[in-house]
């Protein structure tokens, strides 16, 4: 796999979610997904930052066009914080699980919208969430 071009944004505000938000769609537009998987990847990554923002206490997202196979291109994002990292991923991914009082439906949830989804986290370190959703 090889990185085509990246780009790296702080997220330390609601603003910043609303920043990234808007960067995500216009890669998705350049790399012609279609409306639904543009949406989706969009969701997402909304989803994510949000959760870097509220639960990591601020970071990065790291956007990136990947190629793999030398043909098949895909957006793949990076989300990173310091945070207090997470005791139990598969509780964090379970619907309706939330630390913050809120619905718990945003980290399972965007799982299911893109087609690779990895999570590292280390208690009092940090977490880094990557998501890829290939064309
Ligand atoms: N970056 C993160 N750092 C620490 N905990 C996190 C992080 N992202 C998610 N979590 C944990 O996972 C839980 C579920 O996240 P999510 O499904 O988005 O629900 P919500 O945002 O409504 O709490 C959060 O309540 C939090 O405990
Ligand atoms: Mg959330």
């Amino acid at each position: 796999m090889t990185i085509e071009k990246s780009q790296a944004l702080v997220i330390q505000t609601e603003q910043d979610v609303v920043l990234v938000r808007q960067a995500v769609r216009v890669w998705a537009t350049e790399l012609q997904f279609g409306s639904v998987d543009q949406t989706k990847i969009v969701t997402a990554s909304s989803e994510i930052a949000r959760n870097t923002l509220v639960y990591g206490n601020g970071g990065t997202a790291t956007l990136e066009i990947v190629v793999a196979d030398s043909l098949r291109k895909g957006l793949r994002l990076h989300f990173e914080d310091k945070g207090p990292g997470i005791a139990s991923v598969e509780q964090a991914l379970t619907n309706g699980y939330s630390t913050g009082g809120s619905m718990g439906l945003g980290f399972g949830g965007a799982k299911r919208l893109v087609n690779e989804f990895y999570v590292e986290t280390k208690l009092g370190e940090g977490t880094r969430v990557t998501l890829i959703r290939w064309k």
